[in-house]
């Protein structure tokens, strides 16, 4: 069977493509930032926070000379921010030495892998290669009728996704023919329900042909995530203000803020030795119902919630109301709130 065709799905591409506002510029920094929000989070939310993050930092330049403080803040609620700390070094090397010039240039950098890479040299510089995101990996197991599991099949679709640079057309629009594939694979060549009768590639597909185009791509079962523990503390003053503390900055979520609480640990902590790690010693610490869970990569995360009141917050400390706090949070932490 010959490839699918490139002209085809940027025909389709030219009719469908969805509006969205890191389009139709090429912008190296702006395209970047896009691909790496997009990485880990949808569209819908990544649009408005796109905006809000070049309002505040409208350049690398003013990303680069940031405080890591800032950035977390900014972050707050994306989730991943093993992201934001890689775009920060990045940021920082790229001012020192220039945007680099082609997408190997883009690997050497700090924290940017083969996927952002090549998004970037394919839609920022016009270099013909293919990012491989879910998507992508979603539409070439399809067609062609990949049955091998991923992650295995990881350089198997790679190669064959790749394979569409012989395509002149690929080739004279290869953001364009990116971006097309994460269209198709966003809207028409869904996980669950594709919509192969509106397909531009519907009679190209192998997995069509087959029938078998739903259970595509095969996935390996995933290895439970070991759990982790903490225990988070709640101060809360005569005004509603609750403490906050920032994060150590080494570690899941580090430097960003939260309620100050136990190291996360594999054990569960008993109530007596969590409180050795209370911000104010000797109060009526009360351990308030219910559990708060967050699922981070590798590690699933529970924590428990100790309050107490008191009239004033320590001197000089970060307060805010529990409003104010859900804005600045990471997720995670926001979760404790709901606790409160
Ligand atoms: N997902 C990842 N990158 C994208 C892009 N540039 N457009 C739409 N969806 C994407």
């Amino acid at each position: 069977m010959p490839y699918p065709s490139a002209a085809e799905l940027l025909a389709w591409y030219d009719r469908s493509a969805r509006t969205l506002s890191w389009r139709g510029q090429t912008d190296p920094y702006r395209i970047w930032l896009s691909e790496v929000m997009l990485q880990q989070t949808t569209v819908v939310t990544v649009a408005p926070r796109y905006a809000r993050f070049l309002a505040r930092f409208p350049d690398v330049q003013a990303l680069a000379a940031a405080d890591w403080s800032e950035l977390a803040e900014e972050w707050a609620g994306l989730g991943y921010y093993a992201r934001a700390r890689n775009l920060h070094a990045a940021a920082k090397a790229i001012a020192a030495g220039g945007f680099p010039a082609d997408s190997a240039g883009w690997r050497a950098l700090p924290g940017i892998g083969p996927y952002t890479a090549a998004a970037v040299g394919a839609i920022a510089l016009g270099e013909p290669v293919v990012p491989l995101d879910g998507n992508v990996e979603r539409v070439v197991s399809r067609l062609f009728a990949i049955e091998t599991p991923l992650p295995g099949a990881k350089a198997e679709l790679g190669r064959l996704a790749q394979g569409f640079d012989a395509q002149p057309a690929m080739r004279a629009r290869p953001g364009d023919f990116a971006q097309a594939l994460f269209d198709l694979g966003a809207t028409i060549c869904t996980p669950r329900n594709p919509a192969c009768t509106i397909c531009p590639w519907r009679p190209d597909c192998r997995a069509a042909a087959l029938g078998i185009q739903a259970s595509l791509p095969r996935k390996a079962p995933k290895a439970a995530r070991k759990p982790l523990h903490g225990v988070h503390f709640a101060l809360t003053d005569a005004a509603g203000r609750l403490l906050l503390a920032r994060r150590p900055e080494k570690g899941l979520l580090g430097g960003m803020l939260g309620l100050p609480g136990t190291p996360w640990r594999d054990a569960p902590w008993a109530e007596e030795e969590a409180l050795a790690h209370a911000p104010l010693p000797g109060l009526a610490w009360q351990l308030r119902p219910g559990v708060a869970l967050h699922g981070f990569t590798h590690r699933d995360l529970s924590m428990r919630v100790m309050a107490a009141r008191v009239q004033r917050l320590p001197e000089g400390a970060e307060g805010a109301t529990p409003e104010e706090a859900a804005g600045r949070l990471p997720t995670a932490m926001r979760k404790l709130l709901e606790l409160l």
